[in-house]
This record gives C-alpha cells, sequence and structure tokens, in this order.
C-alpha cells in the first residue's frame, strides 16, 4: 500500500502558535495525529487586545518548542513528512513572517513541498476533518475578523454573497465583553454571562436587517452597547445586557443566514443545500441552536467543526495543505506573507472583510 500523506501544520497568524500533524488514513479520511496550540492570552490581556509587536516576539520564542511538541506527540519523525502547509495570511505581518519563514526552512531543509494556505480556508474547510461534505456548500465564516457568507464550490473556489460592512461578529462580541468590563478575549464569556440575563431586557439595533442582501453589519449594534453599558448599575444589568447582545447576534445571523440560502438556492439549482458555520464564533452554542433551527425549517443540513477546532488551530491548515498536497498545489520559498488576502479574490476589497483585525 503506498504511504499515506504527512502535512506539517502551522499557524501564526494572530496571537495563537499553533503546530499540527495530520495524515490520511485507509479510508481517505484526514487523522489529526497531534494538534497543539498555545494561546497568548495572557500576554495581552493587560492592553485589551492583541499587540502585534508582543505577538510576534511569542511566536519566535515558542514556535520550534510547539513544533518538537507536536512532532513528539504525534509520533512522526521530521523525516517522514510529505509537505509543510503555513498560514500565510491573512493576518498581522510581523505574526505570519514568524510561522511562514519557519515553514519554509522546514520544507527547504528537508527538501520538501511548502504549501501556503489562507487562514480563512483552513476554517473554511475545518467541517470537512470530521464530516463528509461535497462541493458546492454555503459557508457563514464568523470570527474575529471575518463574518463572510461564501459559496464554497470546490477547492480555492469560492463566490462571496455576503461580507460585513463594517466589524466582524467576534468582534463585536470581544468589544461588548470589554465594555461589559470582561477581560480580554470576553467572547467566549458572553455566552457564559447570558445564561443568567433576560435577553428581553434590552431593545438593541440590528443594522441593515432589511436590506444590503446577505451583507451584514454590526457597528451600530456596538454603538448601542456602549450607550447602555453606560448606565449598567449592578450585576443583574450586566447579565441582562450579554443576554440581550447574544439574543440579537442569533437574530441577526438567522435573518441573514435566510437570505444567503436564497441566495445559495438562486446559483445552485438542484444541488446540495449544506449550510457550514465555522470560526470562533461558530463556538457558541445558542448560535448553533438557532442555525440549527433554521436548517430545519429550509431543509439544508447544518455541519459545524467540533467546538475545539472552531479557533485558531493548525490541524485545520494542514487540512487545507493536505487537500492542495493532493492536487498537486506546491507554492514557491519566495511566497510572500500576504496580511490582506481575500477567499474570494474577484470579491470587491472591503476595509474589515478579508483583514484579520
Ligand atoms: O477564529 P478565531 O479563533 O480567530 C480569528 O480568526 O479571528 O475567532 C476568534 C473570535 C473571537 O472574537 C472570540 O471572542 C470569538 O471568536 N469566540 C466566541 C466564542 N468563542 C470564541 N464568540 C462567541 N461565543 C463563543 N463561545
Ligand atoms: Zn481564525
Amino acid at each position: 500500500m503506498s504511504k499515506k500523506p504527512v502535512i506539517l501544520g502551522i499557524e501564526s497568524s494572530c496571537d495563537e502558535t499553533a503546530v499540527a500533524l495530520l495524515r490520511e488514513n485507509n479510508l481517505g479520511e484526514p487523522e489529526i495525529l497531534s494538534n497543539i496550540v498555545s494561546s497568548q492570552v495572557d500576554i495581552h490581556k493587560e492592553f485589551g487586545g492583541v499587540v502585534p509587536e508582543l505577538a510576534a516576539r511569542a511566536h519566535i520564542e515558542k514556535i520550534d518548542l510547539i513544533t518538537k511538541k507536536a512532532l513528539d506527540e504525534s509520533g512522526i519523525n521530521l523525516n517522514d513528512i510529505d509537505a509543510v502547509a503555513t498560514t500565510s495570511g491573512p493576518g498581522l505581518i510581523v505574526c505570519l513572517s514568524v510561522g511562514i519563514n519557519f515553514g519554509k526552512a522546514i520544507a527547504a531543509s528537508l527538501k520538501k513541498p511548502f504549501i501556503a494556505v489562507n487562514h480563512l480556508e483552513g476554517h473554511a474547510l475545518s467541517p470537512k476533518l470530521n464530516s463528509k461534505i461535497n462541493y458546492p456548500y454555503l459557508l457563514l465564516l464568523i470570527s474575529g475578523g471575518h463574518s463572510q457568507f461564501l459559496c464554497v464550490e470546490g477547492l480555492g473556489k469560492y463566490k462571496r454573497l455576503g461580507t460585513t460592512i463594517d466589524d466582524a461578529a467576534g468582534e463585536a462580541f470581544d468589544k461588548t465583553a470589554k465594555l461589559l468590563g470582561i477581560e480580554f478575549p470576553g467572547g467566549p464569556q458572553i455566552e457564559v454571562l447570558a445564561k443568567k440575563g433576560d435577553p428581553k431586557k434590552f431593545n438593541l439595533p440590528k443594522p441593515i436587517i432589511n436590506k444590503g442582501g446577505c451583507n451584514l453589519s454590526f457597528a451600530g449594534l456596538k454603538t448601542a452597547i456602549l450607550r447602555i453599558s453606560k448606565n449598567i448599575k449592578n450585576e443583574k444589568d450586566k447579565y441582562d445586557l450579554a443576554a440581550s447582545f447574544q439574543k440579537t447576534m442569533e437574530e441577526i445571523l438567522y435573518k441573514k443566514s435566510k437570505v444567503a440560502f436564497q441566495e445559495f438556492n438562486n446559483i445552485n439549482k438542484n444541488k446540495n443545500k449544506t449550510f457550514v458555520v465555522a470560526g470562533g464564533v461558530a463556538a457558541n452554542k445558542k448560535i448553533r441552536e438557532v442555525l440549527i433551527r433554521l436548517c430545519k425549517e429550509e431543509n439544508f443540513e447544518a455541519i459545524f467543526p467540533p467546538i475545539n477546532l472552531c479557533g485558531d488551530n493548525a490541524a485545520m491548515i494542514a487540512f487545507a495543505g493536505l487537500e492542495k498536497f493532493k492536487q498537486n498545489q506546491f507554492n514557491s520559498l519566495d511566497f510572500p506573507a500576504k496580511p490582506r488576502w481575500q477567499l474570494d479574490e474577484n470579491a470587491v476589497f472591503l476595509k474589515g472583510a478579508g483583514v484579520k483585525i
């Protein structure tokens, strides 16, 4: 039997240093051999956000140790790697450069192919790590830097149907958390606090909810939270605002996904109706519930990555690398770090859509 490809994946686009080893098993399915994520939360929390210079420094300090740990855990010898897949954008250039140069150096020394992976493509394909999904599918990518609806037509073939015209969904979660006095990154904490609050207490705006197709906007919501948060008097108010914010998010994503379903159906008549939700915010259980309900109503199949693969990780980068490896899609060692790298390169560039933070 021919040797199944083993891919080393490296991710350093923002504040997570991550390395993974992935192999295709005999059934042709991806098998994660190791998946190490080192978060820099403790470094950045006193600043209330990611400080690029500190992030880059931490990547430099950690990347070889994390790689050694990933290799040890996988039981794979460096010489058995078939290709090195590295996030090459979008993201913070000083951070991307650390991973990309490290990945290139390993590829060059092993004389193995180097594969430049778009971080967003990693998220877009991440649900394929544990589910069989046929192309085309509708993707909602909701992370700290992006909120987009895309029609995924195949590997590397993305058609953007809608995008945020200002902030990303994850950014709105993080900013709301900050206004409620929760330490960075507060997005996941909103989910916890929301359970204790009354979601009907505050009536918050849903910008462009009835216009703009499946484009999204969260800036007006953030401004409303800023105004209300100034009058928060006690813990109960805090819980109510978290619950009201999360409920508003659920309603926006429900409504806009419904519009995206129509657009997807118009261009993919008689094709599978699969809705994939990926990115950090896809870890939110209430948002999952609401989108699963919508899928039932609209006869779509809902697919999410496992919670631990929603946020940034290198297993998804290695997997995108594996898919490209199988199609001989390699990159030369002069491939640059691309801080702005849209998935649909034909889509009009909008600030906030294709920029990590
Ligand atoms: O995909 P990701 O790890 O990084 C980017 O590529 O941006 O997404 C991070 C974002 C952050 O804004 C974080 O607050 C948000 O995902 N997030 C959540 C939850 N877990 C992470 N937002 C809402 N609910 C959660 N449970
Ligand atoms: Zn990400």
